[in-house]
């Protein structure tokens, strides 16, 4: 596949590592307030939570990809677009759960995310079937 495409989702997988960091960073100098953001199981704050999850979580699917791809001996449409979804995947899952976080009536903005991290997942599988 495009080596750049699968470049960029290295990088995305450090941002999203660093940025995790700094949302950690973030929550740390709050925690320990009891009532935060309306208390530890507030709706509000377990969405702050989840894109703070959100961000390793998903750096890890991009290195994942990032190094399955070197096992791909050529390039393909499927693996571009599973590339893409990844990236897309990353990027829109913790804006989703900051803006939700303020907005839960925009819920189905998860669709973004969810729709193209499915297929960045579901085309990697089937290119690692077919090599
Ligand atoms: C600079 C590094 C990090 C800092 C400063 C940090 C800080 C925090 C803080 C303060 C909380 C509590 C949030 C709350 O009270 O609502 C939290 C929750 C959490 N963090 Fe981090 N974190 C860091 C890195 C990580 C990493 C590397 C992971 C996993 C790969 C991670 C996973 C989690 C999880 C799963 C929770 C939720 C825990 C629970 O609800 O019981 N964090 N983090």
């Amino acid at each position: 596949m495009n080596s750049h495409a699968a470049q960029l989702n290295l990088i995305l997988a450090w941002l999203g590592i660093v940025l995790g960091f700094a949302v950690g960073f973030f929550f740390g100098l709050n925690f320990h307030k009891e009532h935060w953001m309306g208390g530890y199981t507030s709706f509000r704050r377990r969405l702050y939570r989840l894109g703070h999850i959100s961000l390793f979580g998903l750096a890890w699917v991009n290195f994942l990809f990032y190094l399955t791809t070197k096992s791909f001996t050529r390039a393909s449409t499927a693996a571009t677009v599973a590339s893409w979804g990844f990236v897309l995947g990353a990027v829109s899952m913790p804006i989703c759960c900051f803006i939700i976080a303020h907005r839960p009536r925009f819920r189905a903005l998860f669709l973004v995310p969810v729709v193209s991290l499915f297929t960045g997942g579901t085309l990697t599988l089937w290119e690692v079937i077919k090599s």
